[in-house]
């Protein structure tokens, strides 16, 4: 069932119906089998094999990793889920494009290192498959266009798989947004703070690991998704604005070398090798609109997990971080914040309405589980996915506008507008409710 190009611009036109299609398939209707094939089968890979084998009519017919342990492990969780066991595909690094050139396959979800990303989902959609390419999609502006022109060029979507556009409270403050309840919205913060030293830049016996090596080579925002992803809905931006230019300043880097003094003394390389980048990154994006949104990249020094979500308006504001909201002539005292979750109910998203119990225990809270039954429901209808390859690239493009930003002692730096103009008449697709 691969999407010719044809096929796929036949069946575009039915898009908003093809996104209210999902209603009936996060409710578990009955649905044609989807098959995909998964390229990367790490940490991540692994987590959204187990996520996916838990959504119905869902086949895993083959599996690529070039390191035959992980590839074996992930074989092994879809035979305990049911599934006659996955085609192994593990010779080298270009194996992906005989698992690619399958033609039983439907879609193909890429959970390898960055450099991989934009190669691999290049080569899917030119095979005729879906990609679901993890986060970000691109890390040059190259990759950025090559994502764009190869989407234009075969018809096929591309989604990044952004998981935080679909968090449970990020959709109902989408909702409330839409309803104009923070009246015009002017300003946006967004962090991805989350110290990922001990765990994922490097092993815990202090190797490093292929994240790791970014921190050595680039000084720039390595992981502006996660912060951007529900930013992007809220702001209409590809919707009704764009990104106009951007400014990102660095601080030195210390956090890195201060931990592997702690950890493993002084004396051990890591504590005392350079590393470009900079612990904190501040980027502001300035909109076409005239709207401003501070991004920070915070993933090297000792702290717990926040993403600092504000989204602030004419009529108020909510904070992410206090769980709190402010709304004028709404909120029962002059200047004082209120508690968010009451809204949470009330404002919740039709998606998260219609979850199953069950569903909420899967990767993330169960935002994995929802943004994957959305990616395939697209897949099996032949739609557009919830989030098209323009919203991919947008995100991603702050990995190197950050970085020549901060080469260029925090010059501003102009922002593609990947759309062709299309964003100036384009109306919100992403999770409208209807
Ligand atoms: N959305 C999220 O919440 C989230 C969370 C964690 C990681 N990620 C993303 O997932 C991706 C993978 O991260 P991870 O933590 O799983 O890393 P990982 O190192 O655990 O897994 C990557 C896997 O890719 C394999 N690989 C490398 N090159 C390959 C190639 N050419 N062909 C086939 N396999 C290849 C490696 O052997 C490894 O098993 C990254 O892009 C990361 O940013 C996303």
């Amino acid at each position: 069932m691969n999407v010719t190009r044809r096929e796929f611009l036949e069946l575009s036109a039915a898009t908003t119906a093809g996104l209210a299609l999902s209603k009936k398939a996060i409710a578990g209707g009955a649905a044609d089998p989807v098959r995909v094939g998964i390229v990367g089968t790490g940490r991540r890979g692994k987590s959204l094999l187990k996520t996916m084998l838990q959504i119905d009519n869902i086949k895993v017919p083959a599996l690529c990793d070039i390191d035959r342990d992980a590839l074996s492990m992930a074989q092994d969780i879809a035979v305990k889920a049911g599934q006659p066991k996955p085609q192994g595909y593990s010779k080298d690094e270009y194996v992906f494009k005989e698992l690619m050139n399958r033609d039983d396959l439907d879609a193909v979800i890429i959970a390898t290192p960055w450099h991989w990303h934009t190669p691999m989902a290049v080569y899917g959609m030119e095979h005729g498959k879906y990609v679901g390419v993890e986060v970000p999609a691109a890390i040059s502006l190259d990759e950025c266009w090559q994502l764009v022109n190869t989407h234009e060029k075969t018809g096929v979507p591309c989604m990044m798989m952004e998981n935080w556009s679909f968090r449970r409270d990020n959709l109902a403050i989408l909702n409330m947004i839409r309803k104009g309840m923070f009246g015009d919205i002017v300003h946006c913060h967004c962090a991805h703070s989350h110290d990922c030293v001990d765990h994922w830049f490097f092993d815990t016996d202090g190797k490093i690991r292929w994240g790791g090596e970014y921190l050595l080579k680039y000084n720039r925002d390595q992981y502006p998704t996660h912060s951007l992803g529900p930013v992007l809905s809220w702001m209409d931006i590809n919707c009704g604005d764009s990104f106009d230019y951007l400014t990102s300043t660095a601080s030195d880097s210390r956090g890195i070398n201060a931990y592997f003094s702690r950890k493993f003394g002084p004396d051990h390389p890591n504590a005392k090798r350079k590393y470009k980048q900079g612990d904190i990154v501040t980027t502001v994006v300035r909109t076409k609109k005239g709207k401003t949104i501070v991004i920070n990249y915070d993933m090297q020094l000792p702290r717990p997990y926040d993403n600092r979500w504000l989204i602030q308006g004419t009529l108020g504001l909510y904070n992410e971080q206090r769980n709190s909201l402010y709304i004028v002539d709404k909120s029962p005292k002059y200047h004082q914040w209120e508690p968010f979750p009451p809204y949470q109910e009330k404002y919740e998203h039709k998606w998260w309405r219609e979850m199953k119990q069950k569903d909420g225990s899967f990767g993330h809270g169960g935002t994995d589980y929802l943004e994957l039954k959305l990616f395939f429901d697209a897949v099996r209808n032949k739609t557009q996915t919830p989030v098209d390859v323009y919203d991919s690239v947008v995100m991603s493009c702050i990995v190197p506008l950050s970085g020549e930003s901060i080469a260029n002692g925090s010059a501003p730096v102009k922002c593609p507008d990947f759309t062709h103009g299309k964003w100036e008449t384009k109306k919100p697709v992403f999770a409208v409710e209807v």
